[in-house]
């Protein structure tokens, strides 16, 4: 801690008076598809209602992909439909305008007073540093005690931009708002300077290839070898998911734009999954299935897990299953994935039926 900084004790005291405490703790609400809609766009904002139930997550887009003549038209048309659309389970959020846009004080200004009582979840998108989340802290803190709030909002910064890579681990910790991070790749590859054209993704030039045959000691350079095409945002992910752990915050993939290709986007979505990651964008109807799939662990993972917690018993020492040895930091892996689980089926009626059709001491192995 530097001399300059909050005590630890101010941490969680609420930046303007009469503003809500913050929380101590982020609650884990299932968040697996984080869906964009345009409220600007009418046979979008048509369909949200009828979405309810059917996503974790609605997220009303201001930022990015909303054309500047509709901003107005998408802050209203949010405003709108949330006033008259109970979101039962759904979680909404929205993502404002970069914090140094023509727009994002008319989005904060309008938005906290007007639906402040049905947004989970704010996006900030660009964040270079601790200070961007600062500003939205106090200013939300202001406009929640003008509205008279009751549950603070929670702040999501979208990592899209060299800086904000340096600086995310004082992000994720910058305030109690912190709910999580989203990879931003296109952002963050023309920041970077990446010589990529893509939203998300892998690049086919981006690879490994094996060493040539040798011939009598001799390398065949003229040999066709295979190659492998490797992860561009293995990296970024990586970094991500470490600086929401240690603060106890979520992270997120986010847009795959290659909307057709399914399968790559359910890879791309699968990796973060395993590195750490609890959810992704979905840009598109049918990417909503493939992040429910992904981001629910598999009846053969959740059965294999169910396995080691009942062989484990009070949960020290090590046991043999299957010729593998099993002790406390893999319970505790499996840990993980029971009560992910657990939380998925309280949302999921789907999920509960084959979660349940599973005993305790099933049998089934790992796939
Ligand atoms: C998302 O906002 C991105 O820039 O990828
Ligand atoms: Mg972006």
């Amino acid at each position: 801690m530097t001399a300059a900084s909050r005590s630890p004790k101010d941490f969680f005291r609420p930046l303007a008076l009469g503003a809500p405490a913050p929380l101590r703790e982020i609650p884990a609400r299932p968040s697996r598809a984080i869906h964009f809609f345009d409220p600007s766009n009418p046979k979008m904002a048509a369909k949200i209602p009828d979405m309810v139930g059917t996503v974790d997550v609605l997220l009303g887009n201001l930022e990015d992909a909303v054309k500047a003549d509709n901003k107005e038209a998408a802050r209203n048309g949010l405003v709108e439909i949330a006033q008259g659309t109970d979101f039962g389970p759904t979680q909404l959020w929205t993502r404002i305008n970069a914090l140094d846009s023509p727009w994002v004080l008319d989005d904060l200004t309008t938005l906290v007073p007007a639906i402040g009582d049905k947004l989970d979840v704010i996006m900030v998108p660009k964040v270079q540093g601790a200070e961007d989340i600062h500003y939205v802290d106090r200013l939300l803190a202001q406009l929640e005690a003008k509205a008279g709030l009751d549950k603070p909002i929670l702040v999501h910064a979208i990592l899209e931009t060299a800086r904000g890579v340096a600086n995310v681990e004082e992000i994720c910790g910058a305030s109690p708002r912190m709910q999580g991070l989203s990879l931003g790749p296109a952002d963050l590859a023309a920041d970077r300077r990446m010589k990529t054209t893509r939203v998300g993704g892998g690049h086919p030039g981006y690879l490994v290839r094996e060493d040539p045959p040798r011939v009598g000691g001799v390398a065949n350079l003229e040999a066709s070898r295979a190659t492998y095409q490797q992860d561009l945002w293995h990296y970024t992910i990586a970094r991500m998911v470490d600086a929401c752990a240690m603060h106890g915050i979520y992270a997120y993939y986010g847009p795959f734009g290659d909307i057709s290709d399914t399968t790559a986007c359910e890879d791309q979505f699968r990796n973060a999954f395993l590195l750490g990651c609890v959810g992704t964008w979905s840009l598109h109807p049918k990417q909503i299935a493939i992040a429910n799939k992904v981001f629910s662990p598999s009846v053969e993972d959740v059965a294999h897990a169910r396995r080691v917690v009942a062989a484990m018993g009070d949960g020290t020492g090590a046991v043999m299953l299957d010729g593998k040895m099993e002790d406390d930091a893999s319970l505790k892996q499996c840990l993980v994935m029971v009560e992910l689980a657990e939380q998925l089926a309280a949302v999921d009626p789907e999920l509960k039926k084959q979660y349940d059709a599973i005993g305790a001491d099933s049998d089934e192995q790992e796939a």
